[in-house]
């Protein structure tokens, strides 16, 4: 299975450091944030990952991680000409997806589980879509999964709810088929200015072929500077905090 990785985006939130570097560079544990996404796919499995940044930091990523050969995985790099959202920069994947299903990791979200077993799951599932939950005390920040009663499918997907609807965080951990790209097409550019993944997920959702998994272990997305500092304390709480230290 091919993995891509979204690092672009401008990091308003991180701001001031995010003015001169893009928040993915930013140190989680004694790394780059993004190497932690790098890591996790190649302990699934995955053996090609594309990353897709901003024309101004394509050139750091690249020194950063290279074609990927210390993490034994083959790194390739696409820009994205302007922060247009979650989808805009999936929209740029299609020629490396090449038809196949594929994983998306948001680069700001750090977390423990494995990807394997779900990514298991996803090639033998026959619906062609799935998404991961995590519970959050804070859904407002979040897209957010309304699950029925029998807590078997989701029925849809709210975006920063303003009112609550569900504490069950969809994550920044997606898996799709090439349809994604057809759906993406169909989309409308959001209030907040994007083409929202959640507009998509809602696409699946209305074909009924999304399924969802619950995250076991810490998840954060370190998009704010509270959060990115708690990814830290997991980090270096972990004990393997120091993993990848041959790159
Ligand atoms: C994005 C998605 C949201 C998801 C979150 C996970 O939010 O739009 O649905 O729950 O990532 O990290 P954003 O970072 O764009 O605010």
């Amino acid at each position: 299975m091919k993995g891509v990785i979204l690092a672009g985006g401008s990091g308003t939130r991180l701001k001031p450091f995010t003015k001169i570097i893009n928040k993915h560079l930013l140190p989680v544990g004694p790394f780059p944030m993004l190497h932690w996404s790098i890591l996790k796919l190649k302990e699934a499995g995955v053996e090609e990952v594309l990353i897709i940044t901003n024309n101004e930091s394509i050139a750091h990523f690249q020194t950063m991680f290279g074609s990927g050969e210390s993490y034994q995985i083959n790194l390739s790099y696409k820009a994205q000409p302007h922060a247009g959202g979650i989808s805009h920069g999936l929209a740029l994947a299609k020629d490396f997806v090449n038809g196949e299903r594929f994983i998306l990791l948001l680069g700001d979200n750090i977390f423990e589980d494995s990807l394997k077993p779900y990514i298991q799951s996803f090639i033998s599932q026959k619906e062609s879509a799935k998404v991961l939950l995590k519970e959050v005390d804070d859904p407002e920040r979040y897209g957010v999964g309304v699950i029925d009663e029998d807590r078997r499918i989701i029925t849809s997907i709210v975006e920063k709810p303003t009112s609550f609807v569900s504490n069950f965080c969809v994550t920044g951990i997606y898996m799709y088929d090439s349809l994604v790209f057809s759906y993406i097409e169909k989309l409308t550019v959001s209030a907040r200015g994007e083409l929202e993944i959640t507009d998509v997920n809602n696409m699946y959702i209305a074909n009924d072929s999304l399924t969802y998994e619950m995250l076991d272990g810490w998840w954060v997305d370190a998009g704010t500077h509270e959060s990115l500092y708690e990814a830290n304390q997991f980090v270096y709480q972990s004990r393997d905090h120091r993993k990848g230290d041959e790159q």
